[in-house]
């Protein structure tokens, strides 16, 4: 895919600047993009002129090896991590990231699931999508708030979705690890993101687990961007049609998973271990 940006020059007028021409001809809208995107800590590159390109709807998996960048590359979209250099877009030129908050991108609509769940073991399961969706207002305050009818009927949707109907009533805590990890994904959609942000979903599931969680996110892109980080290789290829795998800061491959697993460089920095 090629990563110019800026110019198509099919015709005189220039193209508009968040449309990118793909490589079957078609054009279609990008979601996030990231632009040479670069962080040092103390001088060492952890990032390194990385730039990627994700249309809107499409699930992209982000793999290399331990201390790629994966993580702070995830950092940098939602702010926690300040780039030294280089820019992050959502939708369009307009909206820059890097200067903003974490509070600011995530109400841009960027979610993000962290490796370890964070649900509220000591609430149900309902509970914890009813305060993913209102907002951080404070657990007593927002569980008082009422409900109304379209917010009840989304949080119940929700749930069918990520296959904890039949548990709205138990406390979180008494999940098992896969189940949690669902909820918390029901969470995030409880806040309606366009894009999600997924680092390491798959650790610790059991394999039938793993199976439902890449049932889950396909049916979910399409309507949001995914990008999921993942090191569990038989996950990946089962959801991924385009992974870009990253090897000390930088792209190194990019492309159609049954292309770049054969890629002699991606096979001696990380799928040969
Ligand atoms: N806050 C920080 N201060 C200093 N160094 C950092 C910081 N955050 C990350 N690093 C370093 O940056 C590099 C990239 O780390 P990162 O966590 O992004 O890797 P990763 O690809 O997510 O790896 P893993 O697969 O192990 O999760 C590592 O060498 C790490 O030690
Ligand atoms: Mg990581």
């Amino acid at each position: 895919m090629s990563t110019a940006i800026m110019t198509d020059h099919d015709d005189d007028r220039p193209t508009p600047i968040h449309l990118l021409p793909v490589s079957d001809g078609a054009r279609r809208p990008l979601s996030l993009w990231v632009e040479n995107l670069s962080v040092s800590f103390d001088g060492f590159k952890a990032l390194d002129d990385v730039t990627l390109l994700l249309e809107k709807g499409e699930l992209r998996c982000l793999i290399g090896p331990n201390g790629a960048g994966k993580t702070t590359l995830m950092d940098c979209i939602t702010g926690k991590t300040r780039p030294t250099s280089g820019a992050v877009y959502l939708e369009s030129r307009l909206n820059e990231l890097t200067r903003l908050s974490e509070v600011e991108i995530a109400g841009l609509g960027i979610g993000r699931k962290f490796q370890r769940p964070t649900v509220f073991q000591g609430h149900t399961v309902f509970e914890n999508c009813e305060l993913a969706l209102k907002g951080p207002k404070g657990v007593f305050r927002t569980l008082f708030a009422r409900l109304d009818a379209a917010q009840k009927k989304r949080i119940e949707e929700i749930l069918e979705l990520i296959g904890l109907a039949d548990h709205a009533q138990r406390p979180a805590g008494l999940l098992a690890h896969g189940q949690k990890q669902w909820l918390e994904i029901g969470m995030l959609l409880a806040q309606d993101p366009q894009v999600l942000l997924i680092d390491e979903p798959v650790a610790g599931m059991t394999h039938a687990e793993a199976e439902r969680t890449a049932e889950l996110l396909k049916s979910l892109a399409g309507q949001r961007t995914i990008v999921v980080v993942e090191h569990d290789m038989e996950f990946v290829r089962s959801i991924a049609r385009n992974v870009t795998v990253l090897h000390e800061g930088r792209v190194l491959a990019e492309g159609p998973m049954a292309q770049v697993q054969k890629d002699p460089r991606v096979i001696e920095v990380y799928l040969g271990e």
